[in-house]
């Protein structure tokens, strides 16, 4: 069975399976060859350029397990036989870290005081903080749980929102009365037809007059042009992880925007994410090989 992974690291891994045709395609160096006898793909971290073209081209594709949480670069260019299973869990710890030190990172004044420091400045002020906050995560999943027991010490209240109320989760309809109560709104949700442009001109307008927005979602769930006016009015900051578009290009006005700091989508990029990432691939391989139930399957919303 031919199956092409994203790393040296994964295919290491599944060394010692039995009957697997192994090559290693990390999206930048050439296609290898074979592409129409691959029956499993793993693609990498990052999408590769021409998803499409791609996957037009594995006319034997059967199962593609991504690395990611998000499966949106893959699902609309997907045949219906092809199985499609995310990697639900394995960025729940650096995601919810990232999203910890990004809100901190904002309510301190880090990055101002990180440009203070390049200029040898003492730029004493007061800061904002995170203790006493309301914290309201907006997509409440495996990464809003992980961010939640992070956040247990901080002493601040958490409110959860997903697609659909269940206990001790809001609905996404209760937002426009849920938003005002929020000093930090962490964006968790998938890219989906229903998440695109999301957070709009009307949702940050509900927003708290200095209140933080965190996007560890995707840069397609933000209006950019409605957050570039809150941020140029200093009326909202914000955290963002993720851009629309990706890369951010040098000259966009985002980077020199008041109260923004941006990373480029470096949330699960760390060695937690790829030993778990290792062990997910190589488990789930090992069931597909053996015709065991496949898990993390994408059917639906997700
Ligand atoms: C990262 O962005 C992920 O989707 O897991």
């Amino acid at each position: 069975m031919k199956i092409w992974v994203a790393s040296e690291d994964i295919a290491d891994g599944l060394a010692g399976l039995p009957g697997l045709d192994i090559a290693v395609y990390d999206g930048r160096g050439p296609v290898p060859a074979g592409i129409g006898e691959v029956e499993v793909w793993v693609p990498p971290l990052v999408p590769v350029r021409d998803v499409p073209g791609l996957l037009a081209g594995m006319t034997g594709l059967r199962l593609l397990q991504t690395v990611t949480a998000g499966v949106d670069p893959y699902l609309p260019h997907l045949p219906g036989h092809v199985t499609l299973c995310n990697a639900r869990g394995v960025h729940d710890a650096g995601t919810a870290e990232w999203a910890v030190g990004a809100m901190i990172a904002v309510l301190r004044d880090f990055p101002e005081f990180g440009a203070a420091q390049q200029r040898g400045a003492w730029s004493w002020h007061y800061t904002g903080v995170l203790a006493d906050s309301t914290v309201l995560i907006v997509g409440y999943g495996s990464i809003g749980e992980a961010l939640e027991r992070r956040l247990s010490g901080f002493e601040v209240e958490i409110v959860r929102v997903a697609r659909n109320a269940r206990p001790g989760v809001h609905g996404q309809d209760e937002l426009p009365d849920l938003l005002p109560t929020a000093d930090v709104v962490v964006l968790l949700v998938p890219a989906t037809a229903d998440t695109a442009g999301m957070v709009d001109a009307g949702f940050l307008a509900r927003m708290k007059d200095g209140a933080v927005l965190v996007n560890a979602a995707r840069g397609s769930v933000l209006d950019t042009d409605a957050l570039l006016a809150e941020l140029q009015k200093e009326r909202l900051r914000a955290a963002l992880d993720v851009t629309a578009p990706e890369p951010l290009p040098p000259d966009h006005p985002l980077w020199t925007a008041p109260g923004v700091f941006i990373t480029p989508h470096v949330a699960g990029s760390t060695p937690a994410s790829i030993r778990r990432t290792r062990t997910l691939v190589c488990e789930q391989i090992a069931r597909y090989i053996s015709g065991e139930p496949l898990e993390n399957i994408i059917t639906g919303h997700y």
